[in-house]
């Protein structure tokens, strides 16, 4: 255990699983008190568990980020339970791919809702408690798709790119008020949900490593390490940024690649 996040109470939505899980238990290890929220209390109640065994602090609390008013008792428990809040990590999201043209306008708006409504809302009740503080760190995970099109994820890669502009407004507005705001742009990850997906795919995980850079998948621990550091002091004069963890996938011009054969 290090002290990198001693005594920060924070917030991970969606931390019953995948990358929110794995950013729970870092924090943890570097000395955050974390609020483990899920909308499936049994993750959440799991996550906790573990963050108990290595020694750390946590509470678990199930709410839906796509619902206001239980985003703004998930953070008034941080208040009630801590007297403040230091990082707010808005992470819950997920998509399934859907062609554009057949997508429902009811699988739209929940689409939005989970990646885009949930941000603001779980952005603006933090904002609340921030500001009096005058101090606090935002994060947020967008996506690759969030960055550039990502063939089957229209409704999912718009949402995303709002989270990224969301990241930026909140960065300008509340700098002055000790309010740090930045996003996480994860690539192809091996955690559940995606993975799931993956199976679905012809070629599945071989395929998608080949056209990394690294070579390899992303794991949700990249993530969070990536989280601790924004979150941390060390990172007291970053704010505004959009980091792609994604193994050098971003990098590249959209273009065919040609390859040399591997080394
Ligand atoms: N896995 C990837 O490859 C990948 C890539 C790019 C971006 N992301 C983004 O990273 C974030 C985490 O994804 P993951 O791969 O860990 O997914 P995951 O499915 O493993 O975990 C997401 C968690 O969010 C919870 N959740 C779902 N809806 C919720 C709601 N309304 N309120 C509260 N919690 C809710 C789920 O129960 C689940 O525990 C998401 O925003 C996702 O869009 C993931």
């Amino acid at each position: 255990m290090s002290d990198r996040l001693a005594g920060k109470i924070t917030i991970i939505t969606g931390s019953g699983s995948g990358i929110g899980r794995a950013s729970a238990l870092r924090f943890a290890e570097e000395g955050a008190t974390v609020i483990v929220n899920d909308i499936e209390k049994g993750g959440a109640e799991e996550t906790v568990g573990l963050i108990a065994e290595a020694g750390g602090q946590a509470i678990a609390h199930q709410a839906d980020i796509t619902e206001p008013d239980q985003v703004e008792d998930l953070v008034a428990r941080a208040t009630r339970d801590y007297g403040r809040l230091d990082v707010m990590f808005n992470n819950a999201g997920g998509a399934r791919p859907e062609s554009t043209e057949e997508m429902t306008a009811e699988a739209y708006r929940t689409i939005m809702e989970l990646n885009l409504d949930g941000v603001f809302y779980g952005t603006q009740s933090a904002l609340r408690v921030m500001l009096p503080q005058k101090s606090g760190c935002i994060l947020m995970t967008t996506s690759g798709a969030g960055l550039g099109a990502v063939l089957h994820l229209a409704a999912y890669g718009m949402a995303k790119a709002g989270v990224v502009n969301l990241g930026k407004s909140i960065a300008a507005e509340y700098g002055q008020y000790g309010i740090r705001s930045n996003v996480i742009a994860p690539g192809p990850m091996g955690s559940p949900g995606f993975m799931d997906w993956l199976a679905t795919i012809e070629g599945g995980r071989e395929r998608f490593e080949t056209e990394i850079p690294v070579r390899r998948l992303g794991t949700p621990e990249d993530i969070a390490h990536t989280a601790v550091f924004l979150a941390s002091d060390e990172a007291s004069f970053v704010s505004g940024i959009v980091v792609p963890v994604d193994g050098g996938i971003s990098s590249q011009y959209p273009t065919p690649q040609f390859a040399l054969p591997d080394a």
